[in-house]
């Protein structure tokens, strides 16, 4: 991808402009946050619209906050510099956006004051994230970092490291994707993604109180089953072995996208196949991608001027 451009401070470049100092904060210390967004190509009109790209800012600039990362930018501004960056690169694909604001500053130290804060903002086209249209997932080992210990709710990329020891272990073991519990043992979510639970025709997913990133696909799920399919949607902790009763299971994020999971722990969930709920919520979640529902049309920024 080293001939792509990026937004870098202010400005987009070719990225092979950029480099990092290996003294940075970022590096040394993990002290930087970001966003993961989804723009849809949508064939039919040659149009790419970004999805939901408003949230994701809001969220980027709240976590930034909490990092006392300060960027010189409004969610705006930040809309407007992505959609330039599209264009510059003028994908005609599903695009992966990456923003990354980062304590740039190259001093010993993992101070989050008086710093060096930077932003780069890289996207490069992206299909299924796991390859797969359904998931054989394990509870993992690792405990869910805490709020008030390594925030889930930042973003922080130093987070990740939790997230990519939980997938170490049962990527390693076969399964397809891990699940969290947190330290009291509730069902938390995935390393990249939330989760659901269909039990009694109710749709379930664990409360920000256990420690999941409130995210944005969660969101657009539990709105589509009350608008859409006039569900009940309860957010309440999760016990484990519910997962092994549940009707039905899926995984909602946005690389993950909305992807069933037929398996825990080598229990089948359900019928082992794709439960109804979560097909038609998939079904309603990427009709809504490529602003063809104008109910949800608010949701889709297009990137070409037509
Ligand atoms: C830990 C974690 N949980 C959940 C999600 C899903 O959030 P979203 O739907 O906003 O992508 C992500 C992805 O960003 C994540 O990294």
């Amino acid at each position: 991808m080293n001939e792509s451009y990026v937004f870098y401070q202010g400005k987009i470049v070719e990225e092979k402009e950029v480099s990092i100092s290996i003294r940075c904060k970022a590096f040394n210390y993990g002290l930087a946050c970001f966003e993961g967004i989804r723009a849809y190509w949508d064939e039919e009109n040659e149009q790419l619209y970004t999805f939901r790209l408003r949230e994701h800012y809001e969220r980027f600039l709240q976590s930034c906050k909490t990092l006392y990362i300060n960027l010189p930018y409004t969610v705006d501004e930040l809309i407007e510099a992505t959609i330039e960056l599209l264009r510059k690169n003028n994908f005609k694909t599903t695009t992966y956006i990456r923003p990354i604001a980062y304590k740039g500053a190259d001093k010993i130290g993992p101070t989050l004051f008086d710093d060096d804060d930077r932003i780069v903002i890289y996207c490069q086209p992206m299909g299924s994230y796991t390859g797969k249209t359904e998931l054989k997932v394990a509870v993992t080992s690792w405990a869910r970092i805490e709020d008030n210990m390594l925030p889930p709710r930042t973003k922080a990329t130093a987070a990740y490291l939790n997230s990519g020891l939980a997938s170490l272990e049962v990527l390693r073991k076969g399964y397809d994707e891990a699940i969290f519990l947190t330290r009291n043992g509730h069902v938390c979510e995935g390393p990249g993604e939330n989760i659901f639970m269909v039990r009694k025709g109710k749709l379930i997913t664990p409360p920000p109180s256990d420690n999941i990133l409130e995210g944005i696909t969660r969101d657009t799920v539990i709105l589509l089953a009350k608008n859409e399919l006039g569900l009940e949607v309860v957010e309440r902790s999760v016990a484990r072995t519910e997962l092994y009763a549940a009707e039905e299971l899926f995984f909602s994020g946005t690389a993950m996208e909305v992807t069933p999971i037929i398996e825990v722990d080598d229990r089948v969930i359900g019928s082992g196949e794709h439960g109804e709920i979560s097909t038609k919520i998939k079904e309603l979640f990427f009709g809504i991608t490529t602003g063809k529902n104008p109910k949800y049309a608010h949701f889709c920024t297009p990137v070409y001027e037509k």
